[in-house]
């Protein structure tokens, strides 16, 4: 158990993401062209990468996860040429600094973190690089404590927030992928820099469906090590249902007075989380 998961800067992470890598993080060298995608882990990470790929065809690099490794990731980073999408699910206090002095961009998406719990509590029982969970009352009481990989869904939501305003980060929502994904992707496109016609959104918005996404995740050999998200042993564990609202199947009214007392301690003063979907 033990030796799964570390503790750095007071947040959980696995030991995938080594010490010594997280320590020099601070020396990495951003580009100017690189583009973070940025995610508090099942939030759609591997659905948003998906239809940045199809966007820039072949040009672009989409690197693993800048916190994925050992110490010799920022060398291996260095080393490639082309254009970078470097996914993260850091803190926005924990990024390496270059990336905002070069204003680099950003594309931050959120989840509704009932839905996010959901899907975490189902993503450790069924994970072998993630601790042991006994229940699921158990599991929520830790997401809502923040002691879960990652950390705080409420401190990565509020960390990245203060650069809402910044014109190089775009904010987006699963749930609104799920009502309009070919505006999503349009508005994308638009903040990328990329051109793209309106079949070519139809195109990608048909191979990034989560039927079609799941499919050939189950056909192909993946490469464990070529991964977007640091928890991601095995691809084809990050299919799952792909819904909007399957926490109302998980939580009890008390469970679900006790996320919203919590949630609106931490988010009082939140303009992202006021945008979220709450189909109650
Ligand atoms: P569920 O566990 O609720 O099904 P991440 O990629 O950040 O780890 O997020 C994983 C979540 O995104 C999973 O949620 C997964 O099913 C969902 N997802 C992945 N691809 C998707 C797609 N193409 N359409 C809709 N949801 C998708």
């Amino acid at each position: 158990e033990d030796d799964l998961v570390h503790t750095f800067n007071g947040i959980t992470f696995t030991t995938r993401s080594s010490p010594e890598l997280l320590n020099s993080l601070v020396t990495f060298d951003a580009r100017e062209d690189d583009v973070l995608l940025v995610s508090y882990p099942k939030s759609g990470t591997h659905w948003l990468a998906e239809i940045i790929m199809h966007l820039y065809a072949s040009e672009v690099a989409l690197t693993s996860p800048i916190e994925f490794g050992d110490v010799s990731k920022l060398e291996q980073l260095n080393c490639l040429s082309c254009k970078r999408i470097i996914p993260t699910h850091l803190d926005g206090d924990m990024l390496p600094p270059t990336f905002w002095l070069k204003q680099c961009k950003a594309i931050y998406i959120i989840r509704n973190p009932k839905d996010i719990a959901v899907s975490m509590y189902h993503y450790y029982r069924e994970n072998p690089n993630l601790p042991t969970i006994d229940s699921w009352p158990h599991f929520l009481q830790m997401f809502l404590q923040g002691n879960v990989v990652c950390g705080s869904w409420f401190d990565h939501v509020l960390s990245w927030e203060k650069h809402r305003s910044d014109k190089n980060t775009l904010f987006l929502y699963y749930e609104d992928m799920q009502k309009d994904l070919p505006g999503v992707v349009k508005n994308v496109s638009a903040f990328l820099g990329v051109n793209t016609t309106e079949s070519g959104i139809g195109e990608i918005c048909e191979k990034s469906s989560f039927n079609e996404m799941k499919t050939n995740t189950e056909k192909e050999n993946h490469d464990p090590n070529h991964t977007v998200c640091v928890l991601t042993s095995n691809r084809k564990l990050i299919f799952r249902k792909g819904a909007v609202g399957d926490w109302k199947n998980h939580f009890t009214s008390k469970q679900n007075r006790m996320f919203e007392e919590t949630f609106n301690k931490k988010m009082a003063f939140s303009e992202v989380a006021k945008h979220l979907v709450y189909e109650c």
